[in-house]
């Protein structure tokens, strides 16, 4: 702990095509389903912007249902449609400017991962690429497809519109572009199935949706992951060459950003290099990257809802690493989660090097500042 840590590369800025992020620090997308009815609560805009004020440069929100009947995760999960919902968000986005940050909305549909029984329409059918497993669904028919892609580029519109500063696409954990690219849930055999350009069709028609309805200038932003739910050992690319097929269409599609979500920021994605998921992404694609998992903290990730996850201890060591690999060009911003959660003001924590004061992520913690009070 007394070795000589030098955060320096954590807060340089970067240049996108419209502003100038400060620093690499990005408050990695966190549903908190503090939404009922789909409407944000307004005690979220200060949620977030106390974390721009503890020195996050970039938002991403919690997951946002776009306006499709069933892309909803839950009937607590914010709406991105409608006039009430986006007023709300518009709250968000100005009292996060107003703290000097900047933010993205991240765009959401679950598929077959929608919590059905936990929505406000539980008797409409899950849609998915194909019929899979236990989970109950209905194979998407091209006007499923065509309804879904025009609810993404709706959103992305009324994203710019309110005042965001660009758009974050839900591609990972296997959710529904995600429940594309993936063979094992993707079984289709028409132009979205099969290959790997056809999987990848269906979430590069909503790229290209996406960015028709924002402009070329508008900042994109793709996640990606190789682990599905909470199925972790999965892979979706074997190899350096799978993933090319799949992100660099993305790429050509107009993202200027993918936004690697992993577990363990520090462990290679493939035998032969120390690259991680960012850095091959952005080695394969020539894009912008970020690299999101454990930073500053011991254990991964280990379930999708706060009362699924494990209390976990902070890392000064691996902050040591994500250094490194961020001074030898392997990516450009670091998405952090549990600990933005945890110690709302981490950035400048890091930033002075007062390490002692950060706090461990602890669930039941989190989970309490729902309510009363969201701005902790
Ligand atoms: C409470 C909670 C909710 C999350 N919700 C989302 C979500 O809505 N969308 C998403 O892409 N990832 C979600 N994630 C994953 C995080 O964005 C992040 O990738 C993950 O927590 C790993 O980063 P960390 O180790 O810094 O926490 C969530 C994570 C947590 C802890």
């Amino acid at each position: 702990m007394t070795e000589v840590f030098d955060p320096a590369p954590l807060f340089r800025p970067l240049t996108l095509p419209t502003f100038e992020l400060p620093n690499r620090i990005v408050m990695s997308a966190m549903t908190r389903e503090f939404a009922p009815g789909g409407i944000l609560d307004t005690a979220a805009a200060e949620y977030y912007a106390r974390r721009v004020e503890g020195g996050a440069a970039l938002v991403i929100t919690e997951g946002t249902s776009i306006g499709h009947p069933v892309s909803h995760h839950t009937a607590k999960v914010p709406h991105f449609y409608g006039a009430d919902a986006l007023a709300a968000w518009k709250g968000v986005v100005e009292r996060v400017h107003a703290a000097g940050g900047r933010i993205f909305p991240q765009l959401w549909h679950t598929g077959l991962y929608r919590l059905r029984d936990e929505t406000a329409n539980p008797d409409d059918m899950n849609i998915a690429p194909s019929q899979v497993g236990r989970f109950p669904s209905r194979p998407m028919t091209e006007n499923d497809i065509a309804d879904v892609i025009a609810a993404f580029a709706e959103a992305a519109r009324a994203a710019r519109e309110i005042g965001f500063d660009g758009v974050a696409i839900h591609g990972a954990h296997g959710y529904l572009i995600d429940q594309f690219l993936w063979p094992r849930t993707n079984r289709r055999t028409d132009a979205y199935g099969g290959s790997a350009e056809n999987r990848v069709r269906f979430g590069v028609e909503v790229v290209k949706a996406v960015r028709a309805a924002i402009g070329p200038n508008f900042p994109l932003l793709l996640r990606i992951s190789q682990w599905k739910g909470n199925l972790y050992g999965q892979e979706l690319a074997k190899t350096p060459a799978e993933l090319e097929e799949l992100l660099v269409p993305f790429a050509e599609a107009g993202v200027d950003i993918f936004d690697a979500s992993m577990r363990r920021f520090w462990l290679p994605e493939f035998d032969g290099s120390p690259m991680n998921l960012a850095g091959w992404a952005k080695k394969l694609t020539g894009k912008l990257t970020m690299a999101v998992g454990s930073v500053g903290l011991e254990g991964p990730l280990d379930g999708i809802r706060v009362s699924e996850q494990s209390a976990t201890a902070v890392s000064i060591d691996n902050l040591r690493a994500l250094v490194e690999m961020m001074d030898r060009g392997d990516f450009d911003l670091v998405g952090v989660g549990r600990n933005l959660l945890a110690n709302p003001d981490w950035p400048q924590i890091v930033a002075r090097g007062e390490f002692e004061r950060l706090r461990p992520y602890d669930p039941a913690r989190t989970a309490a500042l729902l309510e009363p009070s969201l701005g902790n």
